[in-house]
């Protein structure tokens, strides 16, 4: 635990393996262009310099390098922070460094200096190594670190990036709100919602069991897609999406717009009634819980 005012700062958290691989977040980038692309373009008042932070991007740092070049097809002057936890990894990076794009040792509790802000926080294969208690101080943590209206996505990807889970998190005036759940393909694998539970997130992977909302969850999608099965004949893309209307037909607060469908994204979205997870995060406690 460590007080707001007199912030330790040492790197919170832990060390783990550090193993990547080229354009395994390209579809989060992707997804974060269209769902978030307002919030990557802001240059208003303190988002003018406001850095997107991809945290414990692991042994090499292609995948900040690669969304620093994805998400400046939107805002072409994005600062861009890459934070790592091991200083060998953050030596590794350094030559990549430039004008906009820089590497800094540091932990949970973002190594930023007086006056920085931040946008956007992307933090993959990161919290799945760590224990499940240890996520909400963990979001909490990163959380604080962001502008009002900031982002944090955290999730879960395989090793290519083909199935990923992820949680949005976003920043309000005085705390952090849970967004929702985030399910993203490219279809290589087919389709079934089976294929996203070994890459659940952290907060979820042990809760695959009778009682729990995300087992809920996972048991409506799958009665879905058997109710929408005369779609496979059109691909898997047409059929994730006809499963994704059938479960909001039934009454799951997933979106379904078009284009976030077919591209093989299904946001399960929080809401006050959902109970999926504590809705609001916040006031801020005196202490943050990450220690
Ligand atoms: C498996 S790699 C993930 C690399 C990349 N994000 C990806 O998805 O391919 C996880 C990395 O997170 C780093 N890490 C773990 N905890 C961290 C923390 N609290 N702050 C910063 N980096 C952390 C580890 O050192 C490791 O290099």
């Amino acid at each position: 635990m460590y007080p707001l005012h007199r912030r330790d700062r040492r790197p919170q958290g832990q060390p783990t393996r550090g193993k990547t691989a080229r354009n395994r977040l390209r579809r989060v980038d992707n997804f974060l262009l269209i769902y978030a692309g307002s919030l990557i373009r802001r240059t208003d008042g303190l988002f003018a310099a406001a850095f997107f932070v991809d945290l414990g991007y692991g042994a090499e740092p292609f995948t900040t390098l690669e969304s620093a070049a994805r998400l400046r097809r939107a805002n072409p002057r994005l600062p861009v922070l890459g934070v790592e936890i091991d200083p060998e990894r953050v030596a590794r990076a350094l030559p990549y460094a430039d004008e906009l794009t820089q590497f800094r040792l540091g932990g949970f509790n973002l190594p930023l200096q007086a006056g920085e802000t931040v946008r956007l926080i992307r933090a993959f294969n990161v919290l799945r190594q760590y224990q499940e208690h240890e996520v909400r101080g963990a979001w909490l943590t990163m959380g604080w670190h962001l502008l009002p209206d900031g982002l944090l996505i955290e999730g879960t990807s395989d090793p290519h990036g083909r199935t990923w889970v992820a949680n949005l998190l976003r920043r309000t005036p005085d705390g952090l709100r849970y967004e929702g759940l985030l399910f993203g393909t490219n279809f290589r694998g087919g389709f079934a919602p089976e294929l996203f539970q070994p890459v659940l997130p952290k907060n979820c992977i042990h809760r695959v069991i009778p009682g729990e909302r995300i087992n809920d969850f996972l048991d409506a999608w799958k009665l879905a897609a058997r109710q929408t099965v005369a779609y496979r004949a059109w691909g898997p893309r047409q059929w994730f999406s006809a499963s994704a209307r059938e479960l909001a037909a039934q009454g799951w607060p997933v979106d379904v717009r078009r284009r976030l469908l077919y591209q093989g994204y299904l946001l399960w979205k929080d809401s006050p009634g959902e109970k999926f997870l504590p809705f609001e995060f916040g006031p801020w406690p005196d202490l943050l819980p990450y220690s």
